[in-house]
């Protein structure tokens, strides 16, 4: 039998291998690599996993036999994420176990001493029939396995047979290209998640300052994402608004205690001393080289600027204002008059919302007080999951008593 792989294919093999790098998306991912697999290996099913704790986790399935028979959508929706240990009593768990390739021409046909159980239960209450099966471990590149890609009925001119060598070469192939790319995700995806949490908690340093809580600090980014996207921005740009909206006090670091934490008001001196955080934030952030720096800046500057042109520190108004520190202004007071404070309670929702469209053209930009309304019900289900709790507050009530958290 043949078992080389063509020119042809080692061009398409590459061409996947470069769709697979340029993939940010997990899921997106999973998908492409399992469909691709199927392609190449014309098999009618596969369901490819992930090690998760230990254990195989099923991520993604896919069946042709079911999206001819109920259509794609009802296809997706008999699919339900299960998870297998990492030992010799399942395909895919024997795969990931042992590092390599179990290929079975026909598991209704077994040996009575293989250690598989084929269970036909999925089978029956689908009304399907599972013979040919392939499972290929995903390694990464340090030779970790990091899940497993099986398929299931090669078929042949509408026949089901087994995985011959060329196909097993095949999946192998693209199964290491996969495991590479998958890293890769996983990797971005976590440095993307520690870069979030650095922000996080220097805006919480800064606010920390002035008995701000973490959480006012991850409500306010996630309110400000929400606008973005009812704005019809994109992903990125909603994303970037979360990543640059938690420095938007960052100044107040550089605000004197006699200031920050006086009781009652300040006088003029001592309000244009503390409407300077706005300006410290942005010289602090000032000269940066990272674009989500360079976003947090503008926020930093201009989150007190208003609508009508009252605000501080430029007074500029209108479009001036960029649109992002328009989004982040109205999620910081709308945090500030529906979430409890040290020195307040929270506001009823009405009245909140009176407000805010008392100061719709004034405060806030009309665009933004829209795309706002038009997210409520989301933005209350932001505020209700991030509430403080009373031990949130705790720690700004007697600073004698901070412990160790
Ligand atoms: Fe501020
Ligand atoms: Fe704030």
């Amino acid at each position: 039998m043949d078992t080389t792989i063509t020119p042809k294919m080692l061009e398409e093999l590459l061409n996947v291998g470069i769709a697979l790098s340029s993939t940010r998306d997990l899921r997106e991912l999973l998908t492409l690599i399992l469909r691709e697999a199927r392609r190449f290996t014309s098999a009618d099913a596969g369901t490819l996993y992930l090690v998760k704790g230990g254990v195989l986790r099923a991520e993604v399935a896919q069946c042709q036999t079911f999206v001819e028979r109920l259509g794609q959508e009802q296809a997706d929706s008999l699919f339900s994420s299960f998870s297998l240990p990492v030992n010799m009593k399942s395909i895919a768990g024997a795969a990931a176990f042992t590092r390599e390739v179990v290929n079975i021409p026909d598991v209704q046909n077994v040996d009575v001493s293989c250690l598989f159980q084929y269970s036909p239960d999925f089978d029956r209450k689908n009304n399907y029939s599972t013979h040919s099966n392939l499972a290929v471990p995903m390694l990464d590149r340090e030779q970790n396995v990091i899940g497993v890609l099986q398929l299931i009925n090669a078929k042949y001119k509408n026949r089901v047979v087994p995985f011959d060598a060329r196909k097993t070469r095949l999946a192998q192939a693209l199964a290491s290209q996969a495991g590479v790319a998958i890293r890769n995700t996983l990797l971005t995806a976590s440095l993307r998640e520690a870069h979030l949490e650095t922000l996080q908690r220097l805006g919480v340093a800064a606010e920390w300052r002035d008995k701000e809580t973490a959480n006012h600090i991850i409500r306010v980014a996630k309110f400000s994402a929400l606008i973005a996207e009812a704005l019809g921005w994109s992903e990125e740009m909603a994303d970037m608004v979360e990543y640059a909206s938690p420095m938007h006090d960052v100044g107040k670091l550089g605000i004197p205690d006699s200031i920050l934490h006086k009781p009652g008001k300040l006088d003029p001196d001592e309000r244009t001393i503390m409407e300077k955080h706005t300006v410290i934030g942005a010289n602090i952030l000032s000269n940066a080289k990272n674009e989500v720096m360079q976003w947090s800046r503008m926020v930093a500057l201009g989150h007190h600027e208003k609508w009508d042109g009252s605000g501080y520190p430029q007074g500029i108004s209108g479009s001036d204002i960029p649109p992002i520190c328009q989004i982040v202004a109205l999620a910081d007071v709308y945090d500030a008059l529906s979430c409890k404070r040290v020195y307040k309670p929270a506001f009823p929702h009405e009245k909140v919302m009176a407000i805010i469209h008392e100061e719709n053209g004034r405060h806030f930009a009309p665009q933004m007080v829209k795309a706002f309304a038009g997210v409520i019900d989301r933005i209350v289900a932001v505020r209700d999951e991030y509430a403080d709790k009373e031990e949130d507050f705790a720690k700004f009530r007697d600073y004698a008593n901070i412990g160790i958290e």
